[in-house]
C-alpha cells in the first residue's frame, strides 16, 4: 500500500518501509508524567512510511492523509506553522541531527488509519515512526529506549506538547498480544500477555479534544503543586509516585481540595495498575475490569479529565453483557474509551454501544475491535 503511494508520487520504488503503531493505554491515566505506572498497548492501526535516499541535504515529504507536501534542508530545520502535521517529522529529524547522527535526504511518504486527535496517539505514530524510518534508511545502530526519547522530546520541545512518555514508548516497544507494563521513572517494563478470549474495544466519541492541551498544563502544574505541598509536611517526596495512601492523608489539610483529589486520582491510580498487572497474570480478568471501572471513576471525580460524551459511553458500556470494565483512555476531553470485552460478545457489544450512544446524545462513535500489535522498533 506505502509502497504503491510511494511509486505513484516519486516515479520509482522505495529503499525501505516502516510503520508505527498508535496505543490504547488499559490503565494508568495521567501517571507517566508523575513518574508512575501505566499499561498501554500498541494496537493493528499504524502510521506507514515509505522512502528513498537522495544524494543532497533535502528532504521531502508527502502526507497521504493531509494531501500535501513539504520540502526542508537538513542544514536548517525549523517549525512549520502552516504544515504543522510536518513538524513530528521536522523534530525528530532535528534532534537526531543534532545528536550527531549524519543523515541523508530523502524522498518520503507517509500516512495511515489512526485517527487523529482521537486520543491514540497518532503523533507519537509519526515521531516514532520517523525515528523507525531514518534507523532503517540509514542502517542507524540507535537503541530502541533512546529514540524513544528522543521522539517526546520533539513532542515537547520541538512541536511544544508537554506529555509524557507513554505514547512513544509503546508505539515503539508494543508486542503482539500482549499489554506494556511500564514504571516511568526508571524506564524498566515487562510483556504482560492478553488472553485471546476477550477483544481490546475501542470506541471514538468523535470529540475532537479541544481542552486536552490546557487542561492538561493545569493538571500537570497542579500535581507539581501538590508534591511540594505534601513535601513540606512527610517524609521527602519527589514526584507523586513516592506518595502513599497515608502521606496524602497527612497532608489534606496542606492541600487544597482540589490538589488533594488531583493528587488522590495518581496515587490510587498508580495502585491500581499494580494490582492490574498482578491479576492479569494471574488471568482474573473480572478483578482487571473492576480496576478498569475505578479508574474510569476517579478520572471523572478526582482528576476532573472526562466529558459528557465519554461518561456516556462507559455507562452504556457497563450494562452490556460480556464487558469486563470500561474506562475513558488517554489524555481525556474527548477521544476515546477502552473496554474490555469477551471474545463472543464483541460484536454485539459495539453495535450497542454505538445504539446506546446515537439514542443518548444523538452523536455517532466509531468502534474498533483491536489487536494488540507490536511496535515500530520492537527487538
Ligand atoms: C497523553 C500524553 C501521555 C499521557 C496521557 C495520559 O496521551 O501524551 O503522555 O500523559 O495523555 O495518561
Amino acid at each position: 500500500m506505502i509502497e504503491q503511494s510511494f511509486r505513484a508520487i516519486y516515479g520509482t520504488t522505495p529503499d525501505v518501509v516502516a510503520r508505527a503503531p498508535g496505543r490504547v493505554n488499559l490503565i494508568g491515566e495521567h501517571t507517566d508524567y508523575n513518574d508512575g505506572f501505566v499499561l498501554p498497548a500498541a494496537i493493528d492501526r499504524s502510521i506507514d512510511f515509505a522512502g528513498r535516499k537522495r544524494a543532497d541535504r533535502v528532504v521531502r515529504v508527502h502526507s497521504l492523509d493531509f494531501d500535501g507536501s513539504v520540502e526542508f534542508s537538513l542544514d536548517d530545520i525549523r517549525k512549520d506553522s502552516k504544515k504543522t502535521w510536518s513538524n513530528y517529522i521536522r523534530g525528530v529529524s532535528k534532534y537526531l541531527e543534532e545528536d550527531g547522527q549524519r543523515l541523508s535526504g530523502a524522498d518520503m511518504v507517509f500516512g495511515g488509519n489512526v485517527p487523529r486527535e482521537a486520543g491514540l496517539s497518532s503523533s507519537a505514530a509519526v515521531e516514532v515512526g520517523t525515528a523507525a524510518f531514518w534507523r532503517k534508511l540509514l542502517r542507524l545502530e540507535l537503541d530502541p529506549v533512546y529514540l524513544v526519547k528522543l521522539s517526546r522530546k520533539a513532542e515537547n520541545q520541538f512541536v511544544g506538547v508537554p506529555c509524557g512518555i507513554m505514547d512513544q514508548f509503546i508505539s515503539a516497544l508494543g508486542r503482539e498480544n500482549h499489554a506494556l507494563f511500564l514504571d516511568c521513572r526508571n524506564l524498566s517494563y515487562r510483556h504482560v500477555p492478553l488472553r485471546d478470549d476477550v477483544k481490546i474495544v475501542v470506541c471514538n466519541s468523535g470529540v475532537k479534544r479541544a481542552l486536552a492541551q490546557s487542561e492538561y498544563e493545569v493538571r500537570l502544574k497542579q500535581c507539581r503543586q501538590a508534591v511540594a505541598q505534601i513535601a513540606s509536611t512527610s517524609r521527602a517526596v519527589k514526584s507523586l509516585r513516592d506518595v502513599e495512601p497515608a502521606d496524602l492523608e497527612a497532608a489534606r489539610s496542606v492541600l487544597s481540595k482540589v490538589l488533594f483529589r488531583r493528587a488522590r486520582h495518581i496515587v490510587t491510580e498508580n495502585h491500581r495498575v499494580l494490582e492490574a498487572v498482578k491479576v492479569l497474570e494471574a488471568g482474573d480478568l473480572e478483578r482487571f475490569g473492576e480496576l478498569m471501572n475505578a479508574s474510569h471513576v476517579s478520572l471523572r471525580d478526582d482528576y476532573e479529565v472526562s466529558s459528557k460524551e465519554l461518561d456516556v459511553l462507559v455507562e452504556v458500556a457497563w450494562k452490556q453483557p460480556g464487558v469486563l470494565g470500561a474506562r475513558m483512555t488517554g489524555a481525556g476531553f474527548g477521544g476515546c474509551t477502552v473496554n474490555l470485552v469477551r471474545q463472543e460478545a464483541a460484536e454485539a457489544f459495539a453495535e450497542a454501544v454505538r445504539r446506546g450512544y446515537q439514542d443518548a446524545l444523538g452523536l455517532k462513535a466509531e468502534i474498533y475491535i483491536c489487536k494488540a500489535s507490536r511496535g515500530a522498533l520492537s527487538i
